[in-house]
């Protein structure tokens, strides 16, 4: 089974994915985690390129084939061959970020990413979303200091972002589930439970 957790930037869905992810281990699943983009060395050095504070010029279209390339890689290296042999995966952000982040809150349709995203993970959905919904003004004053190139945005940019999450997540009839990340880091943990084990 393959689960990726998404949303806004400061919901909180990196605790609450080793939470997650503690609980099915002590459940006897092996589960396999991934960050994307990361976890393959091309992924870590698209990241470095994409989140750091660097004086490379970065168009919003080139960004988006950036994260798709370390997408591609993530599923053909890390993510397929996991499933394979049998592991629970559980991903940190995947093709809906890219929709949201560059579509949203960059300006490009979705469409054209949701098709981008097809050919960069030659069509593999996770069987599982969890996005992260929250206010755009909560998340970012959450952020704090320590912004990323991304993070570094005005709140207009972080209202798009929140609206798109929205709008996306209710174009999916199952396997996606819009998540109220203004509640406590134990009600949320196991209103996700519930969702796991409902899902089967
Ligand atoms: P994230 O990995 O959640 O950052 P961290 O764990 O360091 O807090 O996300 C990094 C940023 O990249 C976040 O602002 C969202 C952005 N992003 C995009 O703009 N497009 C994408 O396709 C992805 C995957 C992330």
């Amino acid at each position: 089974m393959f689960i990726v957790f998404d949303g806004m930037d400061g919901a909180g869905k990196t605790t609450q994915l080793h939470l997650f992810v503690d609980w099915l281990r002590d459940a006897g699943q092996e589960v396999a985690t991934c960050k994307d983009p990361g976890t393959t060395k091309l992924g870590i050095e698209m990241r470095a390129l994409l989140l750091g504070h660097h004086p490379v010029a970065i168009d919003v279209r080139s960004e988006t084939l950036m994260f798709m390339t370390a997408r591609a890689q993530l599923v053909e290296q890390f993510i397929r061959p996991a499933l394979h042999n049998g592991k629970t995966v559980v991903c940190d952000r995947y093709v809906f970020s890219t929709v949201v982040y560059q579509g949203y809150g960059g300006g490009l349709d979705p469409e054209t990413i949701w098709g981008l995203n097809d050919f960069a993970t030659a069509g593999l959905m996770a069987d599982l979303t969890f996005i992260f919904d929250l206010d755009a003004k909560i998340a970012m004053s959450r952020l704090g200091d320590s912004l990323d190139r991304m993070e570094s945005r005005s709140e207009d940019y972080f209202r798009r972002i929140c609206t798109g999450f929205v709008a996306e997540s209710k174009r999916w009839p199952t396997g996606v589930e819009l998540i109220d990340a203004s509640r406590s880091i134990d009600e949320i943990q196991s209103h996700l439970r519930q969702l796991y084990l409902d899902h089967g």
